[in-house]
């Protein structure tokens, strides 16, 4: 009797295990918390990476610039241009001279700017 007890409770934790597991592994990629499973196919200028730029970088980087900054980065047209002719990807992961200027963003936005670029920049 006291080993079919263990054996069930045993059995109900490994079903459990298995589907908290699947359970998970699936909302992750749903939900694009995980850096490494990002997919760039869902991120656009529009739902994502504006946003990013208005919280992170216009501060400085606005429609009028401040503190040095060389351009803005507030439309589409301006953020594309970042990317291909000033080394935007590269200066957000730069350590030693990182964009923004205070310190590294959190990965999961760099991530996803870095998935955004590789997919070729979608506007919306
Ligand atoms: C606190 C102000 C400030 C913030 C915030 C800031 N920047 Fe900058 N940025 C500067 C200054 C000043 C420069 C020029 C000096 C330099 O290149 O380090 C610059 C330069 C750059 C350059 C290089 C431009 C060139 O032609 O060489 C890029 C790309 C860039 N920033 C992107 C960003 C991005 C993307 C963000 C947000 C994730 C951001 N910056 C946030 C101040 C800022």
């Amino acid at each position: 009797m006291k080993k079919l007890t263990f054996l069930s409770k045993t059995t109900t934790l490994l079903l459990l295990s298995i589907c908290l597991s699947s359970c998970s592994s699936t909302d992750d990629s749903a939900m694009e918390n995980t850096p490494d499973e990002i997919d760039g196919s869902s991120i656009t200028y529009e739902n994502t990476i504006k946003g990013i730029m208005t919280s992170e970088c216009t501060s400085c980087h606005g429609s009028t610039t401040s503190q040095g900054a060389p351009m803005s980065l507030v439309t589409y047209a301006q953020v594309v241009d970042a990317v291909d002719n000033r080394n935007l990807v590269g200066r957000i992961e730069s350590n030693t001279n990182p964009m923004p200027q205070g310190g590294k963003m959190s990965q999961t936005k760099i991530d996803q700017i870095k998935a955004w670029v590789a997919n070729g920049t979608p506007e919306k």
